[in-house]
């Protein structure tokens, strides 16, 4: 049998169905109850009991200080960005194998990305790969790192744990560090997913996590901005909140803010679902084991993973091509899709975009090479249910 019918077959076996979406969301706990609580009660818009318990929810299963919920994850990487300070004209350390919206929010501050390689223990940021580029391009000016070459300030680096898969946070804050470059976590896609036990997001100056329909996690649309500095948090509330200083009935808004917030009716959800978070993680895991024993006698692919010292979500159940059967991706991706099992290439690399191809960068070997050999496979938590 070719590759592309073997594969095809073996996730036919695991996920036990004829037709499976790449992730769907999962509602089989309050969420009926608490979204009909809001519409019962009038509390559906931008303020309500929900939103502030979803962000001490939040605070809670995470580790952090404390959470800011917001309108989505884009919205609250922006945010995240500005909190640490990144300005006009900074430049902003992103891997290249992203989703655009890390690239999009770092614009959006009007700084510009520069892109960084992956590596093959991670799939996000290769921290030592990083330090030799950093070393080669950071000149210290009046006490602030800029690259040498376009001199522009390095305003920020932006880890982003791929498909749940932690970065080494512990090796780039040392980085970042001595470097005096702040850290902001781009963790969309890595809520329940920990390194020694810390959870993602946690590590660097703050974080931004998704609820976008397909996380796993979802508010329909959503995001939060986690950190442990108060100061921080109140900023961030403040500034997706218009900028309005509290008052019974005066509009007062001390500078240009953002309508950046979560509706109650959304965080309703968001609580209903954390309340299923360990489940689905549980889940996850158990169907990373069930592809990997499925795939482990077929030459040229392996599961992808958790890297030692992490525990991963397994958000997006990942496919690794060995690199002599890296053309034969798109015969798999035809193959899985015609018989129904939906599965996606990763990322087309940010560097490649129209309108990120000039930007300032370090060669990214790894990341091109990735780029050519992921294949993500149906990931949604209930289908070890369906399975079993
Ligand atoms: C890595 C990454 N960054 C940013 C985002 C943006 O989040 P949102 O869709 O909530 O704006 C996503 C997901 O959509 C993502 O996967």
């Amino acid at each position: 049998m070719a590759l592309a019918e073997l594969i095809t077959e073996r996730i036919r076996r695991v996920t036990g169905l004829p037709r499976v979406a790449l992730h769907e969301p999962s509602f089989k706990g309050n969420e009926w109850v608490y979204v009909k609580e809001c519409l019962d009660t009038g509390w559906v818009s931008s303020v309500g009991s929900y939103v502030d318990r979803f962000e001490r929810d939040l605070a809670e299963v995470t580790g952090a200080a404390h959470a800011v919920v917001v309108s989505n994850g884009t919205s609250g990487l922006q945010v995240a960005l500005q909190l640490a300070c990144v300005r006009a004209g900074d430049e902003v350390i992103i891997p290249a194998l992203s989703f655009v919206a890390t690239a999009n929010a770092v614009v959006h501050c009007g700084a510009t990305p520069h892109f960084a390689d992956s590596e093959y223990a991670s799939l996000g940021l290769g921290v030592p790969a990083l330090a030799d580029h950093l070393a080669s391009i950071v000149e210290t000016r009046s006490g602030v790192s800029v690259n040498r070459h376009t001199g522009q300030r390095i305003g920020a680096i932006v880890p982003m744990h791929t498909f749940g898969h932690p970065v080494d946070m512990p090796a780039l804050m040392d980085l970042a560090q001595r470097h005096g470059i702040a850290v902001v976590e781009d963790a969309a896609e890595s809520l329940g997913s920990l390194i020694d036990g810390r959870h993602t997001g946690t590590h660097g100056l703050c974080a931004m996590l998704s609820f976008n329909g397909n996380k796993i996690v979802t508010t329909g649309g959503g995001g939060a901005i986690i950190t442990n500095d108060v100061t921080l948090a109140k900023r961030a509330k403040h500034l997706t909140t218009t900028a309005k200083q509290p008052h019974p009935w005066a509009f007062f808004h001390d500078e240009v803010g953002y309508n950046f917030r979560l509706p109650n009716l959304n965080a309703a959800l968001g609580c209903a679902q954390l309340e299923q978070l360990a489940g689905f993680v549980a889940a996850k895991r158990e169907l990373a084991l069930r592809y990997a024993d499925a795939l482990q006698d077929v030459a040229g692919v392996k599961l992808f993973t958790e890297r030692a010292g992490t525990r991963a979500n397994y958000w997006l159940q990942t496919l690794i091509l060995d690199a002599d059967v890296a053309d034969q991706r798109d015969a798999i991706l035809a193959s899985t899709n015609a018989a129904g099992q939906m599965t996606r290439p990763v990322w087309e690399l940010l560097s490649t975009l129209p309108m990120y191809a000039a930007c300032p960068g370090m060669d990214t070997p790894i990341a091109r090479d990735l780029a050519r050999r992921i294949v993500n496979l149906p990931s949604s938590p209930q289908l070890v249910k369906a399975a079993a």
